[in-house]
């Protein structure tokens, strides 16, 4: 029970926010992009095609920038070509258009997300046709549990077969694309929410198991540049190197690679990337990464068929940041220290007050962390449903409760209601340090009280009511 003190103490409190996944806006890009719109709009040779439609897999000089940025950054063993590489709208509206052009709702049997999953994802996904074929794949310590999907995806081909689903029903062939009989969705590096990032075996098996069910692996490569190193004593606040090899990057060399002679040439997994989290999200700009013939395919959606690439102009202002190296240093010099600072101020006030109330966090031994994100988890059976409703109502903190990252219509394997999510991206230090002692006085009251009531997610619209995940935008 919350006292009538406690209660007459919110009102003076401030607000802080912890479920907010934006850029600080100290963070934003601004005297970089000035610059660059300068260039861009001083030199008609870049501005007339930036402000025409352009071609349908994007701004050819930030795709050659592109390139040349993530072959240094991740080392493949094959350098990565502008010919791998198709502009977009940015993740969000590049899931869209995956699921468009390489998916049906028939034949396409399930999408399997890793759970907990990011949950504005749920509608696209929706959107597509998929409501009610939505499976959640729970994680380990090492990500993605293999054993897991490949009982599930195995029945799954088992009832397609019986059901004689063997063609798709909605989607014509067409020479630019194919249709995949499963999609499996995923966050590899630096999960939202999990925080956690699948080790190099499970990448490697999860791409032999998409051979094997003609899956494609989406994975949202969106929080892979902000990264460092775990240790909290450490000086070190930057790394300029990938901390692991995207699934893409995997698939494209293992066992023979995506070009092997057995392979249609699409591939089994797409890297979906983004400027949101290291540009502005603002510029609504991305990118996608696969085989060559798969990046074509994305390019060649209706929307993008009609009008060329999304996001033509930002394109050209990001081209010249990249190409000026301007972007590269401002990630690593200024993000990748700024978001460690941020994410070390909150793991030791972390450690200070929740800690000792039997609150953990997943994969306490990595060496390199990052993202925006950390996950907790409550002891004793505490309800992070209960906590956010407390946390708001007692302390004016807003923090999103695990279950929000339930997959839908099928909330059954794999459930987080003793879990919430922290963001240290959007507010400040001392409102990180000042969000969590303020939690840790809720704790505190709900272990005083012996809380443990939470209620269950719903799903579909009144899911998205009850959770309020238009609150996320
Ligand atoms: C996993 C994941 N995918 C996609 C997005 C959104 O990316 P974009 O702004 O490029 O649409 C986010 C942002 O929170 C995210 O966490």
């Amino acid at each position: 029970m919350t006292t009538p003190e406690e209660l007459a103490n919110t009102h003076s409190k401030s607000l802080i926010n912890l479920l907010r996944g934006w850029p600080s806006t100290s963070l934003l890009t601004v005297s970089l992009i000035k610059q660059a719109t300068q260039n861009v709009l001083s030199n008609p040779t870049v501005s007339v095609p930036g402000l025409l439609y352009g071609p349908d897999t994007g701004h050819p000089p930030l795709r050659k920038a592109l390139a040349a940025w993530l072959t240094d950054f991740y080392e493949p063993a094959q350098a990565v070509t502008p010919e791998r590489i198709a502009i977009t709208g940015g993740a969000s509206q590049n899931l869209a258009g995956l699921l468009q052009v390489y998916t049906d709702p028939v034949f396409t049997r399930n999408v399997w997300m890793v759970a907990p999953a990011y949950m504005l994802a749920f509608r696209s996904f929706e959107d597509a046709g998929f409501s009610g074929k939505l499976r959640a794949v729970p994680e380990d310590e090492e990500g993605i549990d293999l054993g897991f999907l490949r009982r599930e995806i195995h029945k799954s081909e088992e009832k397609a077969k019986a059901e004689g689903n063997t063609k798709p029903t909605f989607k014509p062939a067409r020479p630019y694309a194919k249709i995949y009989r499963h999609v499996i969705y995923c966050v590899p590096t630096f999960a939202n929410p999990s925080s956690r990032t699948m080790s190099l075996s499970r990448r490697k098996e999860l791409v032999r198991c998409a051979r094997e069910y003609d899956a494609l692996v989406i994975c949202d490569d969106v929080y892979d540049f902000l990264q460092w190193p775990a240790d909290m004593k450490t000086e070190r606040s930057s790394l300029d190197k990938a901390v692991m090899p995207r699934v893409v990057d995997i698939d494209r060399v293992l066992d023979g690679g995506a070009a092997r002679a057995d392979s249609d040439g699409f591939g089994n997994a797409v890297s979906n990337a983004s400027f949101s989290k290291i540009g502005a999200p603002g510029m609504r700009t991305g990118w996608v990464e696969g085989t060559e013939k798969f990046a074509y395919g994305v390019a060649q959606t209706g929307g993008t068929w009609s009008g060329g690439a999304p996001s033509q102009m930002s394109s050209t202002y990001i081209s010249d940041l990249l190409e000026s190296g301007a972007l590269q240093s401002h990630v690593l010099r200024t993000l990748q220290p700024a978001y460690a600072s941020r994410y070390r101020t909150l793991v030791s006030a972390i450690d200070r007050y929740l800690a000792p109330l039997g609150i953990t966090l997943p994969q306490p031994d990595r060496a390199v962390v990052g993202g925006y994100f950390v996950w907790l988890h409550l002891p004793d059976g505490l309800r992070g449903a209960a906590l956010a409703r407390r946390a708001k109502e007692e302390e004016n903190v807003i923090v999103p409760e695990g279950e929000m990252f339930e997959v839908p219509g099928d909330e059954e394997a794999a459930r987080f209601g003793e879990n919430v999510r922290l963001c240290f991206s959007w507010e400040d230090e001392d409102k990180l340090v000042e969000g969590v002692r303020r939690l840790s006085a809720v704790v505190r009251r709900m272990q005083r009280d012996g809380e443990r009531a939470g209620s269950r997610p719903q799903t579909g619209a009144a899911r998205e009511a009850k959770h309020d995940l238009g609150a996320f935008r």
